[in-house]
């Protein structure tokens, strides 16, 4: 196996430079000390590839991504964007990624660092040492689904206003059995407990997703434990008990949803890495893009302010599933964890007892030490 990849840098809009350029230092600290040889290719997305093409993803950068062994995403979106038609709003660029890369599983890890446990809004007993991984179907659902639109409710005098707006939910068998897959093998490495989630009492997408994933439990991962909620009851669970769950699996809309609050658990959105993966290659190595889960944040765009240990966690993740470097994800791991253990604060993470945050160039330069000092 080569020991070159290629790596496409999407940084996108607001932050996301900024959290990038953190990144960068990682990788050549890879390179320079551990012989990781990443051909780096930088490119648009979102707001910025609007500006600049009229599309927030042009063909010529999908087709680099679908070559790319890997793609690492900053953020995309904006205020100077909101009013764009819905075909070239910055999240489409993001939105065709995904589809057309057809990255099914997305992986979002919900981890409480010991050292910003208080900062979470649950007490610290309740999320200390916290660590769950919600894997959400990423290309179907109510995200992609036909029909779709909103149109003149013609006939239907009653309606006052006189329009309609129409997504649609579904799901075939084979898609909710390739992420339940996903969700099983990610078990098996954990702590061997899959939940699934869904509304099978209101949905038929629901009862369907339920039996499929019982299914592929039943004939491929008997050994795992697989229990089921509503999805409802997953979000109250999820605030109320979260150490109860190991692995979560659940729908497009449902996980976009539930890894927020998730996220919210851990103290800072700033924290949190995600990789959306699809079917394997030719190499053996999934197709996959990286991204951090907090948005682009335009209210600190420009400041220093922002955390890029999201971003830096997500590259952590690019070392572990495209370039076959688990001892080095954990290695990039643990720096981060040292330099928080340490106090090295991002204004997101300032808590009560204050204190001066580093700016995010700082912050970069500490995880780059502690990376120096643990090898
Ligand atoms: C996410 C985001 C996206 C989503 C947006 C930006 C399209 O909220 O990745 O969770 O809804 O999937
Ligand atoms: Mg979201």
């Amino acid at each position: 196996m080569s020991d070159r990849f290629s790596l496409l840098i999407l940084p996108g809009d607001g932050i996301g430079p900024e959290v990038m350029a953190e990144v960068r230092k990682v990788i050549d600290w890879f390179g320079d000390r551990r012989g990781l040889h990443i051909d780096v290719d930088e490119d648009l997305v979102g707001g910025c590839a609007y500006d600049a093409h009229g599309t927030p993803l042009t063909d010529a950068t999908m087709a680099k991504a679908q070559a790319a062994d890997a793609v690492l995403l900053g953020a995309v979106g904006g205020p100077a964007y909101d009013n764009l038609d819905f075909s070239v709003k910055p999240e489409r660029g993001l939105l065709r990624l995904r589809k057309e890369m057809d990255l099914y599983a997305n992986l979002r890890p919900a981890q409480c660092f010991d050292a910003l446990a208080d900062f979470s809004s649950l007490k610290r007993e309740v999320v200390a040492g916290l660590d769950i991984l919600i894997v959400r179907e990423l290309t179907s659902g109510v995200y992609f689904g036909e029909p779709r639109g909103i149109h003149p409710d013609d006939n239907n005098p009653d309606n006052e206003g006189g329009r309609v707006g129409i997504n649609t939910q579904r799901y075939t068998s084979g898609e909710i059995r390739r992420v339940a897959r996903a969700a099983f093998e990610l078990a098996r490495k954990r702590k061997n407990r899959v939940c699934s989630m869904e509304k099978a009492n209101v949905m038929e997408s629901g009862i369907l997703w339920r039996e499929e994933v019982q299914w592929v439990h039943d004939n491929e991962y008997p050994d795992v434990e697989l229990s089921h909620m509503y999805a409802d009851n997953g979000a109250m669970q999820l605030v109320r008990r979260p150490s109860q769950f190991d692995v979560i699996v659940t729908d497009n809309l449902f996980g976009d949803i539930l890894s927020d609050a998730a996220a919210m658990l851990t103290g800072s959105l700033g924290m949190l890495p995600s990789a959306s993966l699809g079917a394997p290659m030719e190499n053996g190595r999934p197709k996959a893009l990286y991204e951090p889960v907090h948005g682009s944040a335009p209210d600190i765009t420009g400041q220093g302010k922002a955390n890029p240990i999201a971003c830096i966690l997500s590259f952590a993740m690019a070392l572990r599933y495209s370039f076959d470097r688990g001892e080095d994800a954990n290695l990039l791991e643990r720096a981060v964890e040292q330099v928080l253990a340490d106090g090295v604060r991002t204004a997101d993470l300032m808590g009560a007892e204050g204190g001066t945050p580093v700016s995010t160039a700082e912050m970069g330069d500490r995880i780059v030490q502690a990376l120096g000092a643990l090898a």
